[in-house]
């Protein structure tokens, strides 16, 4: 079998680090096409490095854009892709426009597409993720759902269930692989504070971002949080905080966007996460740290039910609420079924079962 595996951001990468060596350990030529979407060391090389991914076989340089040009500009140099190499299926993970594209290049010439994250929802059609989401799963010849809510919603909405798997979750058995190495790394020290006294927030959701009133709740939230807080801080959030003159200075230590291993290694020492990052909330339930999620909704609700996490709105009072729940919040939730290291195998599994074509093709 000969698969063609894209991917462009960052939570991309942490999603084809497990998948990658398991599709080759069974014999499965996959090739890695990188899009480009993320190009800065930070948001992708170091992925790179840190989870030992074999070089991509392509790099399309797609680079930044509005939705359209993104989108787009990796479709046409996608598809030419496929053409030329015509993969037997190809493979997109998560929800960034990089995936859309994979799935809309592939499904339009015949190409199975194979989706692994496939099902979750928010039902929040003002995130462009929740776009590609629902486009990439009609377009999916093979629906590879992390959680028993995310198949359904495959249901609900008409997905023939034959061609659902419940793999579990991928993050899950990146976290469990690299987790030993990452705690030992004490990530915290480097930015000057001590295990288990200190928040990690991570922000960069347009609906945080883009809104400076709000924007500027978080930080202020943030900055009478009662703790130091390490902040590793998105391109798109650095641009904001800049052009809408927000200072976060003081208790905040704002840091560029760090490294998984780091990542992980801050996430295992912190009080608690505070965060509008769908990875990081899955993550943080993984951990047993508490979780706080600056959003209306989440497609993660699996780990609001858990107890992991909570959602709150971007004002000061929510936030600090929030804080002191999750603070005072007992830990020793129980992490969902199949958020393991066997995700990867079950993904062989289902693809040994074979792909089938669309109706039509
Ligand atoms: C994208 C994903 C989002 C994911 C996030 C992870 C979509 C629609 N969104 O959002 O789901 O949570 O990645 O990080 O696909 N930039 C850089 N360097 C880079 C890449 C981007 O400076 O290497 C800056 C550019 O100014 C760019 C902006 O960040 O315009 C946004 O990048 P983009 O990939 O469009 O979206 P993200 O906000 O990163
Ligand atoms: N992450 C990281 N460094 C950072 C911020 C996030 O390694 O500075 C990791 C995080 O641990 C998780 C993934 O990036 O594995 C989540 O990606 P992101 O928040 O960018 O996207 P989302 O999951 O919201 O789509």
């Amino acid at each position: 079998m000969r698969l063609i595996v894209v991917a462009g951001a960052r939570p991309n990468f942490i999603k084809i680090a497990p998948l990658m060596p398991a599709l080759a350990a069974a014999g499965i030529d996959a090739g890695l096409v990188h899009t480009g979407q993320h190009y800065d060391a930070s948001l992708s090389d170091v992925f790179f490095t840190d989870l030992d991914i074999p070089e991509p076989r392509w790099h399309l340089g797609v680079g930044s854009g509005t939705h359209a040009v993104q989108t787009g500009t990796a479709m046409m140099l996608l598809e030419e892709l496929f053409v030329a190499e015509k993969p037997d299926a190809v493979v997109v993970v998560g929800d960034v426009n990089s995936t859309l594209a994979g799935a809309l290049a592939a499904a339009k010439i015949g190409v199975p597409v194979v989706h692994l994250e496939a099902g979750l929802r928010s039902g929040d059609m003002s995130m462009p993720e929740e776009v590609n989401r629902l486009v990439t799963d009609q377009l999916s010849s093979m629906l590879l759902a992390p959680t028993p809510d995310a198949v359904e919603h495959l249901a609900a909405e008409g997905v023939d269930g034959s061609r659902v798997h419940f793999v579990g979750n991928i993050m899950a058995e990146s976290v469990l692989r690299n987790v030993e190495g990452a705690r030992s790394r004490r990530a915290c020290t480097r930015f000057g504070v001590e295990s288990g006294a200190f928040i990690l927030a991570t922000i960069h959701r347009p609906e945080n971002t883009d809104v400076a009133q709000n924007l500027s709740a978080i930080v202020e939230a943030l900055l009478g949080a009662g703790s130091p807080v390490v902040f590793p801080v998105h391109p798109r959030t650095l641009a904001k905080l800049a052009s809408a003159g927000i200072r976060a200075d003081g208790g905040v230590r704002t840091v560029d966007p760090v490294g998984y291993l780091d990542m992980l290694s801050l996430q295992c020492d912190a009080a608690a996460v505070i965060t509008d990052s769908g990875g990081v909330q899955e993550e943080a339930c993984i951990l047993g740290v508490p979780c706080v999620t600056v959003r209306r909704n989440t497609e993660r609700a699996v780990t609001l039910q858990a107890g992991a996490n909570r959602l709150v709105s971007p004002t000061v009072d929510a936030i600090t609420a929030g804080i002191a729940e999750a603070l005072a919040s007992p830990r020793g939730w129980a992490v969902p079924d199949r958020w393991d290291d066997r995700v990867s195998a079950r993904v062989v599994e289902a693809l040994a079962s074979g792909v089938a074509p669309l109706a039509g093709w």
